[in-house]
């Protein structure tokens, strides 16, 4: 029987409950389809910060490097440690692994309200592909002269050929896999950029795009700039397939896209090593909403979108279809609702419906 072994970091705020929810539905996909999970859980986040004076141990990616996979719940509390400290965690485990895709399916499940008029089940199915381990955030500048009046910061993107062509290239390949477009088999690739503005790196961007495109003569491909990008996701979502985006173009738009799928509640991602060389860890893609620690208000569909992910990245499509199914059935019966959706239900609740959906419908 094949054995996953699950790194767990829940984080900081509502981590621990959702990843209660997650090992859940975890531990109910193993029973059922005959694998096994063996888990171990690292309280790797702002308090263990301010006990020891850093989010994880310097040997954290060693630890980690011994998992299959590695569900992470959300990481930040800015009452505690500024953010962009806190969330170098995160950053430093993509960066680290070598996950360069960060892929963000955008699915709008029935019975799911989203506050955009054209969204709907039948409009709304995307996959973002976002560039996860360069461009704008690579780390690269410095604060001069802080404090000063001719205090100056440069915040330096770096896109390398290599970094953009995988990322790209990775798109194109889900477009062909997808079959998403009946009349076009292979499905449409557009290309996320602002390069009518940023000369050099958008530019660049462009061209491996460009060059890319070539091996897939199959694929339709399209562009739209970032800015117009938004408005065409909230004009008509329908349009959109596979959409390949720089690190934070693809950070900006899935906010976007997490609401044509609902809201923050339904939106996961998964950090791909696609060569497998390095764990992948697939997250919620909400922050770590602190005031309702403890409170299980939060929805944890996000969550558990996660878990189906990672059940598809190990191989086990099976189980992972077998997920989404119980998800689609839970929320498509509007019988348990969390407060995001208007409800009362309490984050266990959710995931218990779930979990449930899943034996009746083994
Ligand atoms: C995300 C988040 C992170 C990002 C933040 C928390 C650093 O917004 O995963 O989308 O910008 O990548
Ligand atoms: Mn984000």
């Amino acid at each position: 029987m094949a054995t996953y072994r699950i790194a767990l970091i829940p984080g900081d705020g509502v981590g621990g409950e959702i990843t209660d929810e997650a090992v859940r539905v975890l531990d109910a996909a193993a029973e059922i389809h005959g694998f096994e999970i063996s888990t171990a859980s690292y309280d790797w986040s702002c308090d263990r910060y301010l006990e020891v004076g850093s989010m994880m141990p310097e040997n954290a990616l060693e630890l980690l490097s011994d998992f299959d996979s590695i569900f992470l719940g959300c990481i930040g509390d800015a009452n505690k440690v500024a953010d962009h400290i806190s969330l170098q965690m995160l950053l430093t485990i993509r960066k680290g692994f070598d996950q360069y895709v960060n892929l963000r399916p955008i699915k709008l499940y029935p019975g799911v309200y989203s506050p955009i008029e054209t969204a709907s089940p039948e409009t709304v199915d995307i996959l973002v592909i976002r560039e996860n381990t360069e461009g704008e955030y690579s780390s690269n500048g410095g604060i001069f002269k802080r404090g000063t009046p001719d205090a100056v910061a440069l915040q330096t993107g770096v896109f390398t050929w290599k970094g953009c062509e995988r990322a790209i290239r990775y798109g194109f390949e889900m477009a062909r896999q997808r079959n998403k477009l009946g009349g076009s088999p292979a499905g449409r690739v557009t290309n996320c950029t602002k390069s009518n503005a940023l000369n050099y790196s958008m530019v660049f961007w462009d061209e491996v795009y460009d060059f890319v495109a070539k091996d897939y003569p199959d694929v339709e491909t399209d562009m739209a700039l970032v800015d117009a990008l938004t408005m065409w996701f909230v004009k008509n979502p329908d349009w959109f397939d596979v959409v390949v985006a720089s690190n934070l173009f693809g950070d900006i738009i899935t906010d976007l896209g997490a609401m044509l799928q609902g809201g923050m509640g339904f939106a996961a991602g998964g950090n791909v090593n696609p060569e497998g060389t390095y764990p992948s860890m697939f997250e919620p893609i909400h922050g770590s909403a602190p005031k309702y620690t403890g409170k299980r208000v939060v929805n944890p569909i996000a969550t558990i979108e996660a878990v189906r992910m990672m059940l598809e990245h190990l191989g086990e499509t099976e189980a992972a279809v077998h997920v989404q199914r119980a998800i689609a059935t839970t929320l498509g019966s509007g019988e348990v609702k969390t407060r995001d959706m208007g409800g009362s239900a309490t984050t266990d609740e959710l995931g218990a419906a779930v979990v449930a959906a899943m034996r009746t419908n083994a």
